[in-house]
């Protein structure tokens, strides 16, 4: 028996994944990633960061950045993960990130940075503004993975290339020195639903504030997200169907299915006999109760910026604890004199 506690406690993974704040959370970060979150840590070993040192590489208001990085932190809590039994901190709150990912920067080639994609659509879309900290990018959330030596990093598939780039840079300095880093696996979840806006249902549910009635946000509320939902966009069929010409209602039974933990073929049979307009009430008011909790927890957690400020500096002094010791070898290893 307590061979067996033993054996589950070797095997327990870690688990690290960060999200920026920048623009509002939507529903489709909520059920692509954030939803499961919460789940991981009853079987893993999970951190989560607040990636606020990553939002500055596009321009950012300060007002904005201060409000987006706590609306996200209270939300992470929100969704279901336990700042008791997690970790969940601001990046910029456990310096050993801004250091670690100097020490990696002699590490990566600039060839290998020049490569990422996310860098060169960035530096498409904002040509005045190319500025060296997009270009690192990777290499930060590189120290935020290695320095909590974390076996499993959940990702969109947009990040996978960075989880990448991390593992040649783990690789490269264990080779060099000695083994010091877990050289960690990119993972994208197979639970998590992609979900489009709801008036183009062809483009991903966009963040910013400007996305219209095309997005729904987390914090929405009821009569707002009512509202979208019936305006959202449809076919001129008539079927409850999910199907190739059919992006509209596809993506409503995904939602539908996602927020009730059903497949799309149960959802599907839930409304074979139903008119367009009753199947999108009901996918509005399914949504509604989903998010219901997480914005009560929510407000909840807002109601008290001294609270709330207590469990940032509880968690970033867990996630410090960690990150100290990887670092404190990194130093050593590479020949810093330590006193
Ligand atoms: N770059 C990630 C994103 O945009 C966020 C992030 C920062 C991250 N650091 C990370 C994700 C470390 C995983 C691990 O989604």
């Amino acid at each position: 028996m307590n061979e067996q506690i033993q054996q589950n406690a070797e095997k327990r993974k870690r688990v690290f994944s960060a999200i920026k704040p920048t623009g509002n959370p939507t529903l489709g970060n909520y059920l692509g990633a954030m939803k499961y979150w919460g789940d991981m840590g009853k079987t893993c070993d999970a951190l989560f960061a607040v990636a606020d040192l990553h939002a500055i590489t596009v321009a950012i208001e300060p007002k904005e950045l201060r409000e987006n990085s706590k609306r996200l932190f209270a939300l992470l809590i929100a969704v279901g993960i336990d700042p008791e039994r997690d970790t969940v901190f601001m990046q910029s709150h456990v310096t050993a990130h801004a250091e670690l990912s100097w020490l990696l920067n002699n590490y990566t080639m600039f060839g290998e940075a020049s490569r990422m994609t996310q860098f060169k659509d960035k530096s498409k879309k904002a040509p005045d503004n190319i500025n060296v900290g997009l270009f690192d990018y990777p290499v930060l959330m590189a120290a935020d993975i290695l320095l909590y030596q974390a076996d499993i990093v959940p990702v969109g598939e947009d990040q996978l290339q960075h989880v990448e780039l991390c593992r040649t840079i783990a690789n490269r300095f264990n080779n060099r020195y000695s083994p010091t880093f877990t050289v960690p696996v990119g993972k994208i979840p197979t639970y998590g639903a992609r979900i489009h806006s709801l008036s183009d249902p062809t483009a991903k549910m966009g963040k910013s504030e400007g996305e219209g009635d095309g997005t729904i946000f987390i914090l929405d509320t009821p009569d707002v997200i009512m509202r979208k939902f019936k305006r959202a966009v449809t076919d001129c069929d008539t079927k409850v169907k999910a199907g190739k010409d059919k992006a509209g209602i596809t993506n409503l039974l995904t939602i539908y299915a996602a927020v009730n933990d059903i497949t799309i073929e149960k959802a599907e049979s839930e409304f074979e006999s139903s008119s367009y307009a009753e199947f999108k009430t009901r996918v509005g008011e399914a949504t509604v109760e989903a998010l219901r909790p997480v914005r009560e927890k929510y407000e909840k957690l807002r109601s008290d910026d001294n609270a709330l400020c207590e469990l940032m500096k509880a968690g970033a002094s867990k996630a410090a604890y960690i990150a100290r010791k990887t670092l404190e070898k990194v130093y050593k290893k590479i020949g810093f004199v330590r006193v």
